[in-house]
């Protein structure tokens, strides 16, 4: 991991190269409201659709989105295939704009264990902008970091056991080149948003030296103003990755 120092004090504004935000708070959105969950969960795709607007014109390199988690399927089906549904919408509606803004989508999590057209157009999104360069967009998707780092275990101990690869010679870069997040800069800044101040089982290894911002704000009525007060947030932080 390059633990590049940023700049502290003064008038300098430094961005983060990579900003992921755990969109929480739809179901409460929704219940302060008296409406279903479902419309918390559309005004939060809304939401979503805004803030990824924002950080490419703010030229962020990289935002990751928690979409759904490894745990979520433990929800009622009937929210399950809400939440697929409107993934599906999202797919058809609203990627092909931001592709053609210049998104390049990443995707991270057990993403191939959905349903087959779904994993189908994910894979048809990513060819299609894989040469874009405003902004990478990954949405985590069916994704839990501890299923995360059993897999970059599996893969490494697959080749040791074939000889490929010595155990001894196993250090934090090919942990890394094992993980999901491999391609992606390294983290800088985790959001979470609606209170509640805990992982749930998001970038577990990436986040060891990110900036943790947490704020009381529903995800549906998050806001570029509120990206960019996160932002200003990380900016007045002294990051020392352990040094002095
Ligand atoms: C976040 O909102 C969206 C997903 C987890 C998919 P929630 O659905 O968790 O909303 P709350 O936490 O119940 O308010
Ligand atoms: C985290 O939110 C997952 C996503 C935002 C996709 P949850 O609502 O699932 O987390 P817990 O259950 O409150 O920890
Ligand atoms: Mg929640």
């Amino acid at each position: 991991m390059s633990l590049a120092l940023t700049p502290k004090g003064g008038s300098e504004r430094v961005l983060p190269r990579h900003v992921a935000i755990i969109m929480d708070g739809n179901g409460r959105w929704a219940k302060k409201r008296l409406l279903p969950r479902l419309a918390g969960h559309r005004m939060g795709v809304e939401m979503a659709r805004k803030v990824v607007e924002h950080a490419r014109d703010i030229g962020l390199e990289c935002l990751t989105l928690y979409a759904f988690s490894s745990e979520n399927w433990r929800r009622p089906a009937d929210e399950v295939s809400d939440l697929m549904g409107l993934l599906r919408h999202f797919i058809i509606k609203d990627l092909d704009e931001m592709i053609a803004n210049g998104i390049r989508l990443a995707v991270i999590g057990d993403w191939r264990a959905l349903q087959g057209d779904l994993v189908a157009m994910i894979e048809d999104a990513i060819a299609r902008s894989s040469t874009n360069t405003a902004m990478t967009l990954a949405i985590a998707l069916n994704y839990g970091a501890q299923q995360e780092l059993v897999g970059a275990v599996r893969a490494l101990a697959a080749r040791a056991q074939t000889g490929a690869l010595d155990p001894a010679t196993i250090d934090l870069a090919m942990i890394e080149g094992a993980l999901f997040t491999a391609a992606l800069p390294q983290l800088d800044l985790l959001i979470r948003t609606s209170g509640e101040q805990r992982l749930s089982n998001f970038l577990l290894w990436q986040a060891a030296y990110a900036e943790l911002v947490f704020t009381d704000t529903l995800w549906p009525d998050f806001g570029a103003a509120e990206l960019d007060s996160a932002l200003a947030a990380f900016n007045a932080r002294e990051r020392r990755f352990g040094g002095r």
